[in-house]
């Protein structure tokens, strides 16, 4: 790889993989899950799946990734032709790229939803706040014009940010906008616990009842556990390729995971103390807790419309930051064999992963009653891409590098000490298969 791609000193990889890993999910998806499915019961499931499958798989991702040098296609090749195996696992960069794909289309709309919403406090009227804020989303969701503009500005910013390079475009954004997103998410969280109901959280959050998991709720988690770490697709290969080589990579995905894990926390802690303060409002609405709820919450709080900005703009910082990091595998590997420039390469995929994403604006309207086994358009690619893809992705990592690479190439690059270095191999071969197994098996029964 050219060495002018390698981004210098740890931080820059340590906080491009948080980037990627803080996103919507963090901040949309997993309150509204932990909502839904019960608060603790939920939250607890999650953390044993981040702790004994997001761990091992995103060691194993990096490693890959750093291997390889390469786009994710390119050091899955690398990796095939060094230890003499089967060309079957291409499979996993390919599924990557496209998962990628189909996971940017949704993404960008909710992200374009959410940066729209900086605009859009509720005004200070006669007005019913909750039925403003209900009729305002439904409005939204009604005019795919108005959706469309918002989803082509994010990928369009999107596709500016890593057509200008690895080092100038994704490295410098990330160097900006992380440091803001932490002080904004600090800054909220401490905002809404003072003035919200932040014992009624912590107690929803961390008080598990435990009647309330059942299967679905650990596929639920599992598949959270794999989006909210960005693992199982690429992304995490793909910048591992540009992490410099002196670079623990033991050390570097436990603060990854640490910030990702706390970010959702302080996003708990930001949204469902507001949310509980006001008695008109539920936690358990699902997708609609950010667009509708959380309006009206801060309606009513001291210097509420500012502070509802703040938080749109930390949204879309966190979803910007992700998004870069879902089109760069298959664009490195398009830059990489030559088949268009960086900068065309990224454009044709933008376009690509924006038509799909009309899919997703029109499920809410005019596609509104297509619907396959009860899911519209926009469901069928979620549940496609964070329940079946990334697992199946994160399996087969697991079985690449946990079978097919002798431990000791890999105790030279995975700086762990025996005994984690035993209990990561252990989690490798047999608790992350085993359990992703499981679940598919239930979810196919
Ligand atoms: N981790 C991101 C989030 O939590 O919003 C979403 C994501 C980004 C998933 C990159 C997968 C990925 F490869």
């Amino acid at each position: 790889m050219d060495q002018s791609k390698i981004w210098k000193g740890n931080w820059t990889f340590v906080l491009a993989a948080a980037g990627a890993a803080v996103g919507l999910g963090n901040i949309w998806k997993f309150p509204y899950l932990a909502g839904e499915s019960g608060g603790g019961a939920f939250v607890i499931v999650y953390l044993l799946c981040i702790l004994f499958l997001g761990l091992p798989i995103m060691i194993a991702e990096i490693y890959i990734g750093r291997y390889g040098r390469k786009s994710p296609i390119n050091s899955v090749r690398k990796i095939i032709s060094d230890y003499g195996l089967n060309k079957f696992w291409l499979i996993l960069g390919w599924l990557g790229a496209l998962a990628g794909l189909l996971i940017l289309s949704y993404y960008s709309v909710i992200a374009g939803i959410a940066a729209s919403y900086i605009f859009s406090s509720i005004p200070h009227t006669e007005l019913n706040p909750a039925e403003y804020s209900v009729e305002y989303y439904s409005n939204f969701k009604n005019s795919p014009l108005l959706m469309i503009f918002w989803h082509s500005l994010f990928i369009g910013v999107t596709c500016y940010v890593v057509g200008k390079g690895v080092v100038d475009g994704i490295g410098k954004a990330i160097n900006i906008l992380m440091p803001i997103l932490f002080f904004l998410v600090i800054v909220l969280c401490i905002y809404s616990s003072l003035t919200g109901e932040f014992i009624k959280t912590l107690s929803f959050l961390f008080n598990p009842d435990f009647s309330k998991i059942t299967p679905g709720v650990v596929i639920t988690a599992m598949g959270q556990a794999f989006f909210t770490l960005s693992i199982g697709m690429g992304s995490i290969m793909a910048y591992g390729a540009y992490m410099p080589q002196e670079q623990m990579i033991g050390k570097t995905v436990l603060i990854v995971i640490f910030l990702d894990t706390l970010v959702a926390l302080l996003a708990g802690f930001t949204i469902f103390p507001i949310v509980f303060s006001n008695p008109e409002l539920s936690a358990f609405v699902g997708k609609g807790l950010l667009f509708e709820s959380l309006p009206v919450a801060f309606h009513s709080m001291p210097l509420g419309s500012i502070f509802h900005s703040v938080f749109f703009i930390l949204v879309s910082i966190a979803a910007l930051s992700s998004s870069v990091s879902l089109i760069e595998p298959f664009t490195a590997w398009i830059e990489e064999e030559r088949i268009f420039s960086r900068l065309n390469g990224v454009i044709i995929l933008g376009v690509i992963a924006w038509l799909i994403g009309l899919g997703t604006v029109f499920s809410d309207n005019i596609w509104a009653e297509y619907e396959i086994y009860g899911m519209n358009f926009f469901e069928v690619i979620a549940i496609l891409t964070d329940q079946f893809m990334l697992p199946l992705g994160g399996l087969l990592i697991c079985l690449l590098v946990g079978f097919c690479i002798p431990k000791i190439d890999l105790e030279r690059e995975i700086d762990l000490s025996r005994n984690l270095s035993n209990i990561f191999n252990i989690c490798l071969k047999f608790v992350a298969p085993v359990s992703v197994l499981l679940i598919f098996g239930y979810a196919l029964s």
